[in-house]
Formats: C-alpha cells, structure tokens, sequence
C-alpha cells in the first residue's frame, strides 16, 4: 500500500528502481552524435553503454577525440569521457542505438544492426521514405511506430528501424498538424534560412559562409517536399496513404550557429482568422498526457512581439524541443503567412531521435 501511494504520489520510486535501458550512439563525434550524447546525461530512463563512430576515432576515448571538437554548450558529460570509441559493426553492449551517422554509410550500417536485433532510432535520410519504415514525430504520427510490425515480417527482422525527419521538416510539420486538422491544408510554400550547425562538422567553409548567403542545400528541398506528406499520412492496414497537399521549398544557407528560420504561406480549406489559429496552435498539446521526458510542454510557442522568433532569442524555449511561431498575418497569394523557427539539432535531430526513442518506450517497443 505504502508503496503504491509512493509510486503514485510523484513516480520517483519506480525511476529510482528501473533498470536503464542501454543505448549505443552511431556517429557519436558528430554534430548530432555529441547534442545526444549531451541530451542523454542524466536521463531517466537511457543510459549511454556504447559510442561509435568511423575506424579514424575507432579505440581512442570519446575525450581524446572529442576534445578539441566538442561544440555543446553545455560541458561533455562525465560519463561519456572516459567511453572508447567503436566501429559501427553490430557487437555493440546496447539494446538501442541512435544513429547521427553521415548518410553515405547510413544506409548499410543501420540495417545491419536491425537485422541483429537492435533498436534503431535514426537522424539520417537514408530509409526515411522507405513504405515500412515510420517517419515519426510523436506529436503528429505516433500511431505510425506501428509499421514496424510490417518492417519486421517483410524483411525479417529481430530489431527495426524508425526515423525523424529531415531538421527543416520537422519544426515545420508540428506547426502544419493543427493547421491541417482544424483548417484543412491545400498548399505550403517554405523558404528557409538554414543554421551552419545543420551542415555536420567542421561544415561549410568559413571564406564561403561569412557575409553571405548561399541558396543551396543538396538535396534539401526535396526533403522538404516530399516528407510531410509522409508524416501527415495516414496508417492503415500496414501502410501509409500520404497526405494530400503540395509543398514548395526553397533552401538557404546562412551565417547563423544553431536554428532554422523558415518563411511559410499556407492555403486553407477553411475560412478562419489569426486569433483562432492562434488559439489553435498554443492549445496543440498531444502529448501531455505521456509523460516522456524529453517533450516539450508546449510543441508550439507563439511569440507576440513583432520581431520575432529570432535564433538568438528563441532557439532554446522548451530546452531546444519549441517549434517557435511569430508574425501570423494574412497572405495575398494564399491565405495566412507566418515565422517558425526550431533548433536544428535538438528539435531537428539529436532530440527528436531521443524523443522516438522514448515513444518506442512507452509503446512497448523496448523493454523496461
Ligand atoms: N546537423 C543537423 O542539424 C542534422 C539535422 C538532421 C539530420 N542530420 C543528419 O544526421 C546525421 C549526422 O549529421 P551531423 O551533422 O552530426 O554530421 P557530422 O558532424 O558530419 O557527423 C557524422 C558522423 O558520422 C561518422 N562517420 C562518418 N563516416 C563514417 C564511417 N565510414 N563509418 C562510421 N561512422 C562514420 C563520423 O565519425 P568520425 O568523426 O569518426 O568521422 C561522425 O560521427 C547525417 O545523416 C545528417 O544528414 C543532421
């Protein structure tokens, strides 16, 4: 009974007891690799066993290689220093890996752990659009985790593979969700101005960057185009219907650190006007009554003043996990036209591979 009322009354008694869940990380001395490193400290429910990366930094310590490189601005956790530094073969100590591995060796490296019985949590494009693979962002598509049971019978699979979007998709597509459940969505059009962070390390020269804008990102818009369409689908019977709108992007390159600013006009099925969705996009909580521990109170934050969202302001609201919104004003070509800005790292990556990992969690994809 004592217990009971213990576990009830703030839920530390069953955190303190539960065993972790052991993580691995894929590319840990990357950009993304070292924002998970750093977000998974102290975390209830993972503890990192393992960090990986290519045979260069392969049997060094996670400090020996990371020294000089770390770029968080909180300081390399305590319990990363002391890691060596594997290859990416799948003999790792882990029930779960979260992989920021470049994307040229992506594609093998995370099948070959799934074939083997991990968990995989990805950053990387290169099964994103594959048809049995869930493109989640648990605020939106949480029911799609479910494809895994397809994933693992069509390819037979012990472990599977989920992915997070492409980093400007998904800040954007948090905003879209209410705007297409209450409002109906019939057209988007996007241009971003994308942070440096989002390039990997060291990332775009600085003689080519600096006192200059650049209006390519491989590959990128399509990314942007074609993704949203996925996660705003629709599961059933083991597949996923997209959604049916258009997108067009536009991708820019700018001299910002961390978080991506992007421009976008929406058109409407619905007649409605500012007040109600902004009314709509701050009461958009979907998740609040699961309790993971690394989504944010408020998904989308509406900021009032004029001049914002800024990055230098806002990119780290709600711990980095806040897709920020601002200057929602009527559109003359579409309907409505607004702001949203989220960090490229956190909410665009390490965290959103966190957060599906937590999602696998509590749907009882992992054990523990
Ligand atoms: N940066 C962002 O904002 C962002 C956002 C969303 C998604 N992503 C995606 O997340 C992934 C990581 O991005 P990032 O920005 O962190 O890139 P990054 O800084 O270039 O890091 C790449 C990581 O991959 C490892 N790697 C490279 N070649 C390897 C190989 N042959 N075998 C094993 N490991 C290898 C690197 O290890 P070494 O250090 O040992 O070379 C490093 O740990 C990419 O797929 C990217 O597209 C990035």
């Amino acid at each position: 009974m004592l217990m009971k009322l213990l576990e009830n009354c703030t839920g530390a008694f069953s955190v303190v007891n539960m065993k972790k869940i052991s993580v691995g990380v894929l590319g840990a001395t990357g950009m993304v690799g070292q924002t998970i490193v750093a977000l998974l400290d102290n975390h209830p429910w993972f503890e990192v066993t393992e960090v990986a990366a290519s045979e260069k930094s392969a049997g060094k310590t996670y400090e020996e290689v990371m020294g000089t490189r770390w770029n968080t601005s909180s300081d390399m956790p305590e319990y990363a220093r002391n890691l060596k530094i594997k290859e990416c073969t799948p003999k790792l100590d882990c029930e779960v890996v979260l992989s920021a591995l470049d994307a040229s060796v992506a594609e093998t490296i995370e099948s070959d752990f799934a074939k083997a019985g991990y968990a995989v949590s990805s950053n990387a494009k290169n099964h994103r659009m594959d048809p049995d693979v869930p493109l989640l962002i648990p605020e939106i598509n949480a029911d799609h985790v479910d494809l895994i049971r397809t994933q693992q019978k069509a390819r037979g699979w012990k472990g599977f593979i989920v992915t997070d979007p492409n980093c400007s998709t998904i800040q954007m597509c948090i905003v879209l969700k209410p705007l297409m459940d209450n409002f109906g969505l019939e057209k988007v059009i996007v241009t971003t101005m994308q942070a440096l962070s989002g390039a990997g390390y060291p990332g775009v020269p600085s003689m080519d960057i600096a006192d200059n804008v650049i209006p390519f990102i491989n590959n990128e818009e399509d990314k942007v185009e074609t993704e949203p369409l996925k996660i705003l689908g629709k599961l059933s019977q083991g597949t996923i219907k997209n959604a049916d709108f258009a997108v067009s992007a536009q991708c820019n390159r700018v001299a910002v650190r961390h978080g991506h600013m992007e421009c976008v006009s929406v058109k409407l099925s619905k007649k409605t006007n500012e007040d109600e969705i902004i009314s709509r996009l701050e009461s958009f909580r979907p998740l609040a009554a699961m309790n993971l521990p690394s989504a944010p109170k408020r998904p989308i934050i509406y900021q009032r003043n004029q001049n914002r969202p800024q990055p230098k302001l806002d990119v780290n609201l709600e711990n980095g996990m806040a897709s920020v919104v601002g200057r929602l004003r009527k559109c003359n070509i579409l309907d409505y036209k607004f702001v949203v800005l989220g960090h490229n790292l956190v909410r665009g990556a390490a965290g959103a591979a966190v957060l599906n990992a937590e999602l696998l969690k509590a749907k009882g994809y992992l054990s523990g």
